[in-house]
């Protein structure tokens, strides 16, 4: 055996008992007792103003130190958000990482925190405790009037005109990838990891690591995709300072490579008049001639490479799973994909193609409904304030999350099952309430790179479906709760096994 293959061969051998120990936490942790009072006893949030006639929030701490994370990360948040609503009411708080979060998991509570119409919550404090080392001065974690400065030279960057160079750059960096993944039994999380990652170094970067081969990419870009992952986990850290082997130092060493990576780049981004994204921020201007200095380009660059990458991975792996499990809506999508036409012209979608598949546009509506990548968004109140009646003191960090909204029977018919038709006119259920559906947030730290990560996951799955039909051996991991590891941002617990049929 060459050392080559002995050392894939470990590799493979390593993340096989990776997953087997991720399964078999994540089983042993759903039986960890809880929710409330199970551990510990009820106590007020804090007492409201005399007078006011708010009322009290209630809530308990739970474990010692990392309070109910285990059982939220670990028993998915939405049974978790369940038990807590059903102990205390519609807002409650518990305890995570010694602070004590608000759940924030109703429309009309979300509606309120998002808009943020009277500038009580804060992004920056709400995101800061959780990854601020990480990825600090990036857009989500700035407030105004940094926040409204920023986003406003940012946004020339996602222009029409921007949007239409970088999908032109789209189709054949994933065809060539998706080629070469070749068909039969494959893990698609990682693949679609991968995929995703050297998207973003071609359209972000416009590098090419492999020289146009391919092949997977090569070491370094293999390291800064680590450091990524890295800086993305070591915010649910339990050992939350820089300790040796802990997430928190991995993190800390990661985001310290990703600033040497980027800065390295500038100067030949500075001088280019390319249509990758790095060079769009370096020359970014707003209306009123305010452009970024090299540090904003390093901060920005890092927090929307991160942004980009596990959001649009995680959408094309939820997809996939659903249409594996759903094979009749697995031929509709297909059959309006091969009306494109023979490749490679048919592979390659532009936006108003991409107005054209219907039914995979219903299908990623669902597949973020059921499963939101950024399932729970950071904020803290920064003055005391109310919340649909309640006192909440001035410090409380809140926990904004999609999953109980996006489950609410009182929003959603039968909300726990695929049904991509429910978006449809004449149903449009995501229109019952401003705020029952928004897997990209709203308000002003509204995803601004929306339409982009949309056209990006329908063309990977144009692309697949195109070539294969696709079947998930993995039968026992059946529904959402089960199957999806919620430490950080959700991914499928197996890491997704599918086999690839080419279709003749
Ligand atoms: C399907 C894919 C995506 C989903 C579901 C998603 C989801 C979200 C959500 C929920 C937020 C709001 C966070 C908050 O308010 O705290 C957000 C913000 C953001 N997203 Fe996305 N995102 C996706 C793709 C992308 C892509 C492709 C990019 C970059 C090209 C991007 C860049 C950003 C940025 C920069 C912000 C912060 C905006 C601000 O604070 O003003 N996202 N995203």
């Amino acid at each position: 055996m060459t050392e080559q293959a002995s050392g894939s061969t470990a590799t493979a051998v390593r993340t096989s008992l990776e997953r087997s120990a991720r399964i078999a936490l994540h089983r042993v942790a759903k039986r960890l007792p809880g929710p409330p009072p199970a551990l510990s006893r009820s106590r007020p949030l804090a007492t409201p103003p005399p007078g006011s006639g708010l009322k009290v929030v209630m809530g308990d701490y739970g474990y010692p130190v990392i309070g109910w994370a285990a059982n939220w990360m670990y028993a998915s948040p939405l049974p978790w958000s369940d038990a807590v609503r059903d102990t205390y009411g519609p807002l409650a708080w518990s305890g995570m990482f010694t602070k004590r979060v608000i759940n924030v998991g109703t429309a009309d509570t979300v509606q309120q925190v998002l808009i943020n119409r009277e500038g009580h919550w804060s992004s920056e404090h709400g995101w800061s405790w959780i990854i601020g080392p990480f990825f600090h001065r990036g857009i989500m974690l700035l407030d105004d009037p940094d926040h409204h400065r920023d986003r406003r030279i940012m946004q020339q960057a996602f222009t029409r005109r921007r949007l239409e160079a970088y999908l032109a750059r789209l189709a054949p960096v994933t065809a060539s990838r998706i080629d070469a993944w070749g068909s039969g039994r494959l893990h698609a999380y990682p693949r679609l990891k991968q995929l995703t990652l050297d998207v973003a170094t071609d359209v972000f970067l416009d590098e090419r690591p492999d020289g146009g081969s391919g092949r997977p990419s090569g070491p370094t870009i293999n390291r800064v995709n680590q450091a990524f992952i890295d800086c993305v986990r070591a915010g649910t850290g339990v050992i939350r300072t820089d300790v040796p082997l802990t997430r928190w130092h991995r993190g800390l060493q990661g985001r310290a490579l990703l600033e040497d990576y980027f800065r390295d780049k500038l100067p030949a981004h500075r001088r280019s008049d390319g249509d990758d994204l790095l060079t769009a921020l370096c020359h970014a201007e707003s209306e009123d001639g305010e452009r970024f200095s090299d540090d904003d380009v390093v901060n920005h660059i890092i927090f929307l490479m991160m942004a980009a990458h596990d959001t649009s991975t995680i959408t094309t792996s939820s997809i996939l799973w659903f249409l594996a499990k759903h094979p009749e809506w697995q031929e509709r999508v297909r059959e309006e994909s091969l009306a494109m036409g023979a490749a490679p012209d048919g592979d390659v979608l532009d936006m108003r193609a991409i107005g054209q598949l219907t039914s995979l546009d219903l299908v990623m509506k669902e597949a973020l409904r059921m499963v939101p990548p950024v399932f729970a968004m950071g904020r803290m109140a920064v003055q005391d304030t109310e919340l649909d009646g309640y006192f909440v003191p001035a410090g409380t960090p809140a926990s904004v999350s999609s999953l109980p909204v996006h489950y609410d029977p009182e929003l959603w018919t039968d909300p726990h099952t695929f049904d991509p038709e429910r978006f449809a006119e004449g149903r449009r259920e995501d229109k019952r309430h401003p705020y029952g559906y928004f897997p990209f947030g709203g308000g002003a730290h509204k995803c601004i790179g929306m339409h982009f990560g949309q056209m990006e996951v329908k063309t990977i799955v144009h692309q697949l479906l195109r070539r294969h039909r696709i079947t998930a051996p993995a039968a026992d991991l059946t529904s959402v709760a089960t199957s999806w590891d919620w430490t950080s941002l959700p991914k499928p617990l197996d890491d997704l096994p599918i086999v690839l049929e080419p279709i003749s």
